[in-house]
């Protein structure tokens, strides 16, 4: 099963949204395997955004992740990238679809409430980034037999 990174932005925290952001993601199904609030030293919110070093978005960018506290969680679950990039919605928070966590609680382009890794290689490197091994918990659910159809021995 696939793991994802996901970061609760200082816009959210701020506005009080952290328990509706992390309740979506509880009530869809995922489990999660590591959850910490922390402030977000400089240093790592460019490693975590190096992809985007250069433009002219990525000054601004780093000063909105590094101003205030953060929620960072490693989550777990079927096609998890692809899925909390869908939850997430559209980078502008203006043309994200309603239903999503940015169409339903914002409007700015930059201040988007929430990050999720993008492939496969992002959700790996975020992880090690934001957590040691250590860190993470398996939680062994027993309830994901009500999640998924687990009765074949597959996840479907
Ligand atoms: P994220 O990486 O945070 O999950 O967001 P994303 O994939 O939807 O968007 P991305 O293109 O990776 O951009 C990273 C973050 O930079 C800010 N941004 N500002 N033109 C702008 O002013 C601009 N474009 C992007 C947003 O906070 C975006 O989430
Ligand atoms: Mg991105």
């Amino acid at each position: 099963m696939q793991k994802t990174l996901v970061i609760i932005k200082p816009d959210s925290v701020k506005r009080r949204l952290v328990g509706k952001i992390i309740s979506r993601f509880e009530e869809k199904g995922f489990e999660i395997l590591g959850l910490k609030l922390m402030a977000i030293p400089e240093s790592l919110a460019r490693k975590n955004y190096s992809e985007h070093e250069g433009k002219d978005f990525f000054k601004k960018l780093i000063a909105f992740m590094t101003s205030g506290p953060v929620v960072i969680l490693a989550i777990r679950g079927k096609n998890a990238i692809a899925v909390t990039r869908t939850m997430m919605g559209k980078t502008a928070c203006h043309e994200a679809a309603p239903g999503t966590i940015r169409g339903d609680f914002g409007l700015s382009n930059r201040f988007n409430l929430i990050h999720g890794s993008d492939s496969h290689e992002s959700a790996e490197r975020e992880i090690e980034l934001f957590f040691n091994k250590n860190d993470l918990i398996d939680p062994v659910q027993t309830e994901l037999k009500w999640i998924y159809d687990l009765s074949d021995g597959k996840i479907v």
